[in-house]
């Protein structure tokens, strides 16, 4: 088997405050092969974004702990000095987030924004790199781009900064790009637009993306293989059709029953997941879901799931100690008839 382009192993990240340790991201492994999407879901506050901003480098070591391997085609990032992570941003790893203003910076036109970093990393003249500019403006769909690239951010739509973000993002043909909520502030039809786009430029230039949303059913449009995360772990993983069309895990069928049906016009909302995360300063012992789970006095063994916490696969699997055997029933007979 040929090296992932992503290989995060054991990953840890803890923050220091004033209230204690925040273990934000706990025991986490993943891989992520070229070309393909690996979509990230869970609710807020489950460890998404930290995962990936620690994948790029972008925590501040004065307050954050990190432990474990993080590896980009075989490179260890973790122990990497600041000089060489400047070197892999917006070149072979880049990011797109959901507020396109914390990327674009007021004071300059969207085109210098989109050539430097072209300039920094590939040695192009002033010339060409404002060519290259007009060219990421064109292939996001902006009109007229020749003029456009001369303009500042606040002169975009929204949807528009979030297209120049992404052609920023992409003018260096990052190997991997990680897109963060990227479309949770926008319309609809704007979603719907950005969405095909990622999906294009992906073809075109064969990057592996981690796209995080908590939207279940973007995820079902945009992931190859999805990673279900709850309070800073994974708690399932499989391909797209394995975690939607036969989840295995209580907190996916719990994400899956609070979200809108995806055929129903009224968008009819099921019922959400009773409780609320819980606190990273003091996590819960065992399974880290269990204080939430309505399945635990299934699982053979009192008490395990609050002493014992459940491993998981690195392929298919969830992190849960019912058997297989029970997930399937389960999912079968109590939980797929409640989803329609
Ligand atoms: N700099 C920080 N200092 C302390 N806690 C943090 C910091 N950044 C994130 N956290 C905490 O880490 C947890 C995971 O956050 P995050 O990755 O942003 O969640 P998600 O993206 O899944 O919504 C949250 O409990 C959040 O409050
Ligand atoms: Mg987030």
């Amino acid at each position: 088997m040929s090296t992932p382009l992503l290989s995060v192993r054991d990953l840890h990240v803890s923050f220091k405050t004033e209230d204690g340790v925040v273990r934000a991201v706990d025991r986490l492994s993943f891989d992520l092969e070229r070309g393909r999407t690996l979509g990230i879901v869970g609710e807020s506050g489950s460890g998404k974004s930290v995962t990936n901003l620690t994948v790029l480098g972008l925590h501040n070591p004065m307050f954050t702990t990190v432990e474990g391997e993080i590896l980009l085609e075989g490179q260890e990032l973790t122990t990497a000095r600041e000089s060489e992570l400047e070197k892999l941003r917006g070149n072979k790893v880049a990011m797109i987030f959901q507020d396109p203003l914390t990327a674009l910076s007021p004071y300059y036109t969207v085109g210098r924004q989109i050539a430097e970093p072209y300039m920094k990393h590939n040695g192009a003249s002033k010339k060409e790199a404002w060519e290259r500019a007009v060219e990421m403006l064109g292939k996001v769909g902006i009109p007229n781009p020749r003029q456009r690239v001369k303009d500042y951010p606040h002169q975009f739509s929204g949807g528009m900064r979030q297209r120049a973000m992404i052609a920023m993002a992409l003018v260096c043909d990052p190997d991997l790009l990680i897109a963060d909520e990227p479309t949770t502030a926008l319309d609809v039809t704007v979603q719907a637009q950005i969405l095909d786009l990622l999906k294009d430029l992906q073809q075109e230039f064969g990057s592996g993306i981690i796209f995080i949303t908590h939207d279940l059913g973007v995820i079902a449009d945009m992931a190859d293989d999805i990673m279900v995360m709850y309070a800073g772990s994974a708690v399932e993983r499989g391909t797209t059709d394995q975690v939607l069309r036969s989840p295995q895990h209580p907190y996916t069928w719990g994400l899956l029953n609070s979200m809108p049906r995806l055929d129903s016009d009224t968008g009819a909302r099921l019922s959400p997941i009773p409780g609320a995360p819980p606190s990273l300063l003091n996590p819960p012992s065992g399974c880290r879901f269990h204080p939430r789970c309505t399945f635990q006095d299934r699982v053979a063994g009192a008490g395990r799931c609050t002493t014992e916490r459940p491993p998981l696969a690195t392929d298919r699997g969830s992190a849960c100690h019912l058997t297989a055997d029970q997930k399937r029933t389960i999912f079968i007979e109590e939980i797929k008839p409640r989803l329609g």
